[in-house]
């Protein structure tokens, strides 16, 4: 007995879905927010739902969010707008508008090795930078919230986590690590986002199941504006 009908529209995540048919337990699904379109709706959940956990994370009203033109990043931004921050996102030089279009007060590019100002708190989806780094821009009793970009070679990458913890108590900011958590609660409070008008999907593009191998290396290459989806809707391109 579950909540929903046959053929009701619903989203929520679990693994394996690059995949005709997928069985998913009804728990871990709610109904899809009507204004997206069921690509829209597939990107949402892994995404949105770190980026909804990592502003919550956050503390005070300033906040720098690095990786900000990624796939978590373009929702940290406007989760972060939605409850009244004041954004600078750091992105790339080809995505700054799409960083100022989502409501990023002011933009940093990475690739100038812009970093700079002082913070309330560090949302650090993307980069790596050094604590030191994270402490030039954090003010006394700021908040680094820790989402990715670990890339260290102990501990399955999570070094750099371990390291930040451990160095927590010698330092004048406070240290997060944000592990994703799938709830319905999560999801349900994305859904009155998005329906509300304050959070949307970027999709850079839909590919069709057959070319999943092309939309990672896609994310991969750096060339995605947003987030890229597989979608069943999408015919195979024909062979040559
Ligand atoms: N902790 C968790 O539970 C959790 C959950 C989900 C994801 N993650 C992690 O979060 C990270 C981001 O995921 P995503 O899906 O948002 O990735 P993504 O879509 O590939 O976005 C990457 C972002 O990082 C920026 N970037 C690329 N190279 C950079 C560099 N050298 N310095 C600074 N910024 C750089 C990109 O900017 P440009 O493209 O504009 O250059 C883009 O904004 C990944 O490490 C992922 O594993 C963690």
């Amino acid at each position: 007995m579950t909540a929903f009908e046959p053929g009701d529209e619903v989203f929520g995540r679990h693994g394996g879905t690059c995949a005709e048919l997928v069985a998913v337990p009804a728990a871990q699904l709610v109904a899809k927010p009507a204004n997206l379109t069921p690509a829209q709706a597939a990107a949402v959940p892994l995404s949105a739902f770190t980026a909804l956990q990592a502003v919550r994370a956050a503390t005070g009203r300033e906040l720098l969010i690095s990786g900000a033109s990624g796939g978590v990043g373009t929702y940290a931004v406007q989760i972060a707008k939605a409850r009244g921050a004041e954004v600078t996102g750091i992105r790339g030089p080809a995505k700054a508008d799409l960083v100022r279009d989502l409501g990023a007060d002011r933009v940093l590019d990475h690739t100038r090795g812009e970093w700079g100002g002082r913070y309330d708190s560090l949302i650090d989806v993307y980069g790596n930078p050094s604590l030191k780094d994270c402490g030039r821009v954090l003010k006394p009793g700021g908040a680094l919230v820790l989402v990715g970009g670990t890339g260290g070679k102990w501990f399955m990458g999570t070094d750099r986590w371990l390291r930040a913890l451990l160095a927590a108590p010698f330092r004048h900011f406070k240290v997060k690590v944000l592990v994703h958590k799938d709830s319905r609660d999560g999801l349900l409070a994305l859904k009155d986002l998005i329906e509300a008008g304050d959070v949307r999907p970027v999709l850079d593009r839909v590919y069709p199941l057959d070319e999943v191998p092309r939309a990672i290396e896609a994310v991969r290459r750096g060339e995605v504006r947003g987030q890229a989806v597989v979608s069943l809707a999408v015919p195979p391109a024909p062979r040559r």
